[in-house]
């Protein structure tokens, strides 16, 4: 039964580290990763794509449906489309923000996320882990970081790759996206009422993973 098959859920905000901290425990566990914010912003892209109407929930919850995505030798096809660079772009993250406010995507995406609980377990990383898509999830993590911290990782993330930016104007960016995903109606992001507050602002991602396998030995059953 899929209830008996362990989760481990990290929500946040954008740019805490959520991506990362995922990762890093699923490689320690030896567990399965879901990225569901890559869900989302295939989603955005495609639908941007077939030039849909993006304040068209049924229309673009019709793409989000058929998605076409495979994955090869760490690339992401989109069809024919590689759209590995595509996806990490901050403007597909906010085209995912907008098409996530709409409850028909977040329904056409709900079954595909299930599905990506299998053994030896998973670590699920997005908004609504905990809240919507695995709510008995044993344990839950709302990772945050102060915005500033958040803008300045993201500013040397891309400076490292040669990409020019503004702290303050990535700041912005990231405190108008997290203001869209918290006001939504559906699923909004909201730690859920029993996950761990875990605040990296301090931390470094070693120190991070060590407090969450922690936690996961803590919650008992299964680790
Ligand atoms: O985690 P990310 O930056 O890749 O997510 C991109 C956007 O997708 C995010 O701003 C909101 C949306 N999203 C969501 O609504 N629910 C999720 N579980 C994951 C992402």
């Amino acid at each position: 039964r899929s209830k008996d098959i362990p989760v481990i859920c990290i929500d946040g905000p954008t740019a805490s580290g959520k991506g990362t901290l995922a990762d890093e425990v699923a490689q320690a566990l030896g567990y399965v990763v879901l990225d569901s914010g890559m869900l989302y912003r295939a989603s955005g892209l495609a639908a941007q794509r077939a030039g849909a109407d993006l304040d068209d929930g049924q229309a673009v919850a019709a793409i989000a449906a058929r998605l076409d995505l495979h994955f090869s030798r760490g690339r992401v096809l989109l069809g024919d489309d590689d759209i590995t660079d595509a996806l990490r772009l901050e403007t597909t993250g906010l085209l995912a923000s907008k098409v996530a406010a709409h409850s028909e995507v977040r329904h056409a995406l709900h079954q595909l996320q299930l599905d990506y609980r299998r053994l030896p377990g998973l670590v699920a990383d997005g908004r609504d882990m905990g809240t919507a898509i695995f709510p008995d999830a044993p344990l839950k993590v709302f990772l945050t970081a102060s915005a500033a911290t958040r803008a300045e990782r993201r500013y040397k993330q891309l400076i490292s790759k040669g990409i020019s930016a503004s702290i303050a104007g990535l700041r912005q960016d990231l405190e108008a996206r997290d203001l869209q995903d918290k006001s939504r109606k559906a699923s909004p992001l909201a730690p859920a009422a029993d996950a761990r507050e875990l605040d990296n602002s301090a931390l470094s991602i070693e120190e991070s993973k060590d407090l969450v396998l922690d936690w996961w030995a803590q919650a008992g059953s299964f680790a």
